[in-house]
């Protein structure tokens, strides 16, 4: 298991960009909206980091071994450190929403973990009591990206976890949109009001009155 990537949903996703390009190296592997059935978007950078590499044999691990290693790491072998997504939305957006519950910051939505095989870590912790936002894995169409969100975990500070699987191209724009769309507070509390009333106003920055 790996860390894949961290999500951000911000105020004003260029500001933030410029920020992580500037003092972390990123750079913009990918731009794209998403729009919503109401009519509403999500705009949206995948940043890559410096670090990374084309050869990935297995997949997120390089070794010290490989071409264009400096000499230090010969022989050792580390994880490739983390993509970077950067969303924000208009008001009554599924994003422009969540940031504005966290007085109009935002913050980090989600942390995704890559895993070799998604269906057994997925019900290992179902099974475990883990819930999740969506009832089956969501699969790219053109591609075999692999993902799903876990329910905020109150154990892991409200944050989101995401399993991921990747395929070959990156991120996948039907994914992301079915991914936030399993995120809108309004179908969640639906779901759960009855149950966990006062752990989801906290975890989605409503009031309990
Ligand atoms: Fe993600």
């Amino acid at each position: 298991m790996r860390l894949d990537h961290i999500a951000y949903r911000v105020k004003n996703r260029q500001a933030t960009v410029d920020f992580i390009v500037k003092n972390f190296g990123y750079s913009v592997g990918a731009e794209f909206k998403i729009s919503f059935d109401n009519g509403t978007q999500a705009n949206c950078f995948a940043l890559v980091p410096p670090e990374k590499d084309s050869i990935r044999q297995p997949p997120w691990l390089l070794s010290g071994q490989g071409r264009n290693r400096p000499p230090s790491t010969a022989g050792s072998t580390f994880h490739l450190p983390p993509e970077i997504f950067v969303s924000d939305g208009e008001t009554n957006s599924i994003v422009g929403n969540w940031v504005k519950e966290r007085g109009g910051i935002g913050g980090v939505h989600h942390v995704a973990y890559q895993v070799d095989d998604i269906d057994s870590v997925f019900n290992e912790w179902k099974d475990g009591g883990v819930e999740f936002l969506s009832e089956n894995i969501i699969d790219c169409p053109d591609d075999n990206l692999r993902q799903i969100f876990t329910k905020p975990l109150e154990l892991m500070g409200g944050v989101i976890v995401e399993l991921i699987t990747r395929g070959d191209k990156g991120f996948c724009e039907h994914s992301v949109k079915e991914l936030m769309e399993s995120t809108d507070k309004s179908e969640v509390e639906k779901d759960d009001e009855v149950n966990h009333p006062n752990t989801l106003n906290w975890l989605y920055g409503g009031n309990n009155s």
